[in-house]
Parts: structure tokens; C-alpha cells; sequence
């Protein structure tokens, strides 16, 4: 009986999925949940002004509880793959929705909005493989220490290309973030008149607050200003 109510969820969460809205509601769901992540994270991250001792204790805190950590990276990839088809999916749908015959020649064919998600996401991919490749298993960071995050931020970026990659990544996602999280509002039906200008602002003022904050990290490193 459970496997059967099981199966009928699962089918009913296919059905949903397969309208544009449910795609919709799967992006809006998937980038809240890593929008969380990226202000938790970047909380986190600016623990490094508080010195070394206190930001490698963050890290070692995070791997206290292996299935918490696990299960929070499990959660992460998953919201990202759907995120990511999600996204595919929907701009296949609003391609088929406006054949090329139709279409006279004309310069905006999709929003400027939709334009700057189309390649800030990719970027903000590059980013996160590069970035993972760099702090999290130290293949592309020239002195990596296992679980000393303070060196390994400082060493990072004293290493002016990779900050640069950082600050491009950051640009990126702020681009993405501004207008991801005000569709996120309007996926989930939360976009009356009334409201749009503060939802507006808080869009733009997260991204702000996400972005100079963690910029502010390679660059205070390379200032000189966080140093061994
Ligand atoms: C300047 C900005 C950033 C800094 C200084 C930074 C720093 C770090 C560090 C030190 C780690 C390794 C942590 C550890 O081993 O305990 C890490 C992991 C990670 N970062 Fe970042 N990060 C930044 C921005 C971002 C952004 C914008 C994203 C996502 C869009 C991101 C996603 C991740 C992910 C997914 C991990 C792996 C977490 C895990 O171990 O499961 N980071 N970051």
C-alpha cells in the first residue's frame, strides 16, 4: 500500500513537472535552496576577518556530523541539476513558442533579462567547478593544505588571475541573482503591483550585500589586508 501512495506521488510530482509552471516552480525551489546556501556560505567565508583559528574551526564544525554534510552536498547537486534542466527546458519552451518564420529581424528577441541569465549561468557554472577545483579538492591551488582553509584562501588568491576568475565568477552571479531572485517571486505567484518595488529592492540589495562581501575577500588579500 505505502509503495503504491508512493507511486502515485511520484507520478502526480511527473505530471506536475512536465506543465511549464511545475519547470517553473522546480527552478524557483532549486535557486532558493542554493540562494540559501550562497548567503550561508558567504556568512561563513567572512569568518576569515576574524583570523585563522576561527575559520578553521568553521570548516573542522561543518565536518562534525559526516551525514549532515553529505546530505547537504547531495541536496546542493541535486537543486543544481534541476535548476540547470529546468532552465534548458524552459528556454526550449519559449523558443518553440516563437518560430523563426514569424520572427522578423529583430534585435531583442528575448528580454535583456533573459539574455544576461542565458550567460551568466553558464559562467556561474565554470565558476563553481573551478572554484571547487581550487578550495574544495586543491587540483588547481598551487600550496593546498587539507582543512586549512585560511592558508588556503590567502595562498589562493595571492594568485591575482585566480582572484580575477573570482571576481568575474561574483560578477556573474550577481547578474544571475538580481533577476533570479525576482522571478523566483513571481514563479511562486508572489508578484502583486503593490509589492514589486520592495521585492525589487530586496533583489537588488541581497545581490549587493552577496557580492561585495565575498569580492571582498581576494581583494582585501591582495591588499594585504588579511595575510598570514
Ligand atoms: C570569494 C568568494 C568565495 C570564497 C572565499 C569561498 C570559499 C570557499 C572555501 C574555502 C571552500 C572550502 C570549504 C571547506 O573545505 O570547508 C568552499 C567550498 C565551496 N564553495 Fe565557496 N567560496 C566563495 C564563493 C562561492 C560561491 C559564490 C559559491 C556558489 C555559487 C560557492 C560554492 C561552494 C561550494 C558548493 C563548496 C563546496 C562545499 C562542500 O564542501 O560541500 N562558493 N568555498
Amino acid at each position: 500500500m505505502p509503495a503504491i501512495a508512493a507511486t502515485f506521488r511520484l507520478d502526480q510530482a511527473t505530471r506536475f513537472y512536465r506543465a511549464p509552471m511545475g519547470k517553473k516552480v522546480a527552478m524557483a525551489v532549486s535557486g532558493l535552496v542554493l540562494f540559501g546556501f550562497v548567503v550561508g556560505h558567504m556568512l561563513g567565508n567572512l569568518q576569515i576577518y576574524l583570523g585563522r583559528a576561527r575559520i578553521n574551526a568553521y570548516a573542522h564544525s561543518l565536518r562534525e556530523i559526516p551525514v549532515l554534510l553529505w546530505g547537504i552536498r547531495a541536496l546542493l547537486f541535486v537543486c543544481v541539476v534541476v535548476h540547470i534542466i529546468s532552465a534548458v527546458q524552459l528556454t526550449a519552451l519559449k523558443m518553440e513558442a516563437r518560430p523563426t518564420r514569424y520572427a522578423r529581424h529583430e534585435p531583442v528577441v528575448s528580454s535583456y533579462a533573459s539574455r544576461t541569465m542565458m550567460w551568466s549561468g553558464p559562467i556561474l557554472l565554470a565558476f563553481i567547478i573551478y572554484h571547487l577545483l581550487h578550495l574544495t579538492f586543491g587540483t588547481v591551488h598551487p600550496n593546498f593544505i587539507e582543512l586549512d582553509v585560511f592558508d588556503n584562501v590567502i595562498n589562493g588568491f595571492r594568485v591575482v588571475p585566480a582572484s580575477i576568475a573570482y571576481i568575474i565568477g561574483m560578477v556573474a552571479l550577481g547578474l544571475h541573482l538580481r533577476h533570479g531572485i525576482w522571478s523566483m517571486f513571481q514563479s511562486v505567484g508572489i508578484s502583486h503591483p503593490r509589492y514589486t518595488p520592495w521585492l525589487k529592492a530586496f533583489a537588488t540589495v541581497m545581490t549587493a550585500i552577496i557580492v561585495v562581501g565575498n569580492i571582498s575577500i581576494p581583494v582585501s588579500v591582495m591588499a594585504g589586508f588579511i595575510h598570514e
